[in-house]
């Protein structure tokens, strides 16, 4: 048993003030989990901290929350583990080592770390149709799918709902409209689906949408705070690659965007972000001898940002304002990175735990290392020294 401090944030709405934070104090084995701190607390010291909960096995998904600012689920996360955290974090900073609670992000609060899921993931939810759309008849029995095509999918099929990786969203911070990590992911998991006839409609209407797959900018953070591996940042980029197969003109520009970024890497080993706007726009010399109306459209569009990442200081250097003198990386690091390149184009490989596996083992070795053969060579030596 340990003592722990939580710091909750708290939120009465029926008595008309705002938000506020209050600490409480729980005895519990570290390896308990936070939910089990705060139903101490309801039990011991406030009845009325209200907190959603049902499995306490991580599976129900109705216990998301941020854990010293980390959206989870509070059944998932050992206590003593997040003391840990807290630990560290006041090591560094001037704060002090209470385990914080809050509730998600990205949602409005009803009450203390109950937010509204309605308003935000289940509507965004029913936005990609999550039901399967398949054309004709039912066969007289069910339908037969070969194992192999759902791999693909399992991983999508494992979200449980929590909303964690919407509470961790930036993308869905600058943009509420964003249909988001865990409604995206959902989509694959139909997209994915051979007995789904609506396919390139479904892919249509996400590519198209401004607040659509194009609208995640990559931030990994839902892949960080989602509590079973499903990576709905993975999902929303295989929904990319499926909509760039279909050649879908998307209005942010993100296909076009997508493959001039690959051709850089490619080619440079490097990001050169000066000319990644024109190369997204308008690729090539053919694209800037006779740039097309939406290209124009897009750079003089571009223009604002581009001006506020020179007054912000992110694109202070010439190397970031003029394209083509990107400074090289030291050493050897753009040929690491071709290297790098060549290798993934070549093997396709996607790192999916749900088909491969937490970490590969190293097989043994067949034959007898060197270092195991001159161990053996010495050995038999020295016996031949002794006898
Ligand atoms: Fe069910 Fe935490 S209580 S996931």
């Amino acid at each position: 048993m340990a003592e722990y401090t939580l710091k909750v944030r708290r939120y009465q709405p029926e008595s008309g003030e705002g938000a506020y934070w209050e600490e409480f104090k729980v005895d519990l084995d570290p390896s308990l989990s936070v939910l089990d701190g705060i139903l101490q607390v309801k039990d011991r010291d406030d009845g009325s901290l209200s907190v959603r909960c049902s499995c306490r096995a991580a599976i129900c998904g109705s216990c998301g929350m941020k854990i010293n600012g980390q959206s989870g689920l509070g059944c998932k996360t050992q206590i003593g583990e997040a003391q840990e955290k807290a630990d560290k974090v006041a090591s560094v900073g001037d704060g002090d080592n209470t385990i914080v609670v809050e509730p998600m992000g990205n949602m409005p609060v009803i009450k203390d770390l109950i937010t509204d899921m309605e308003s935000t993931h289940w509507t965004k939810i029913r936005r990609v149709t999550p039901w399967l759309l398949p054309h004709g008849d039912p066969p007289e029995r069910e339908y037969v799918v070969e194992p192999e095509s759902m791999i693909d999918i399992t991983q999508s099929m494992a979200c449980i709902q929590c909303g964690a990786c919407v509470s961790s969203c930036l993308s869905m911070e600058a943009d509420p409209d964003f249909i988001g990590p865990a409604a995206l992911a959902k989509a694959y998991r139909f997209v994915g689906d051979p007995r789904d006839a609506e396919t390139k409609e479904r892919l249509h209407d996400l590519a198209e949408d401004p607040h659509g797959i194009y609208d995640c900018t990559h931030c990994f953070s839902c892949i960080d705070a989602c509590p079973k591996g499903v990576a709905p940042m993975d999902q929303i980029m295989r929904l990319r690659r499926k909509a760039g197969e279909e050649d879908i003109v998307d209005p942010n520009n993100g296909h076009n965007h997508v493959h001039a970024f690959v051709n850089m890497i490619e080619k440079k080993g490097t990001n050169d972000e000066a000319l990644l706007v024109q190369e997204s726009y308008a690729p090539g010399i053919k694209g800037k001898l006779k740039p097309s109306k939406a290209a124009i459209k897009g750079l003089v569009e571009s223009l604002p940002t581009v001006l506020r990442a020179i007054k912000t200081g992110k694109a202070r250097s010439p190397s970031k304002v003029i394209p083509g003198i990107h400074p090289k990386l030291p050493g050897g690091a753009q040929e690491d990175v071709k290297a790098i390149y060549a290798h993934a184009e070549e093997h396709r490989e996607e790192f999916n735990i749900y088909i491969k596996g937490e970490d590969e083992v190293e097989p043994e070795p067949d034959e007898p290392t060197d270092a195991i053969l001159a161990d053996e060579a010495k050995a038999a030596a020295d016996s031949k020294g002794e006898s």
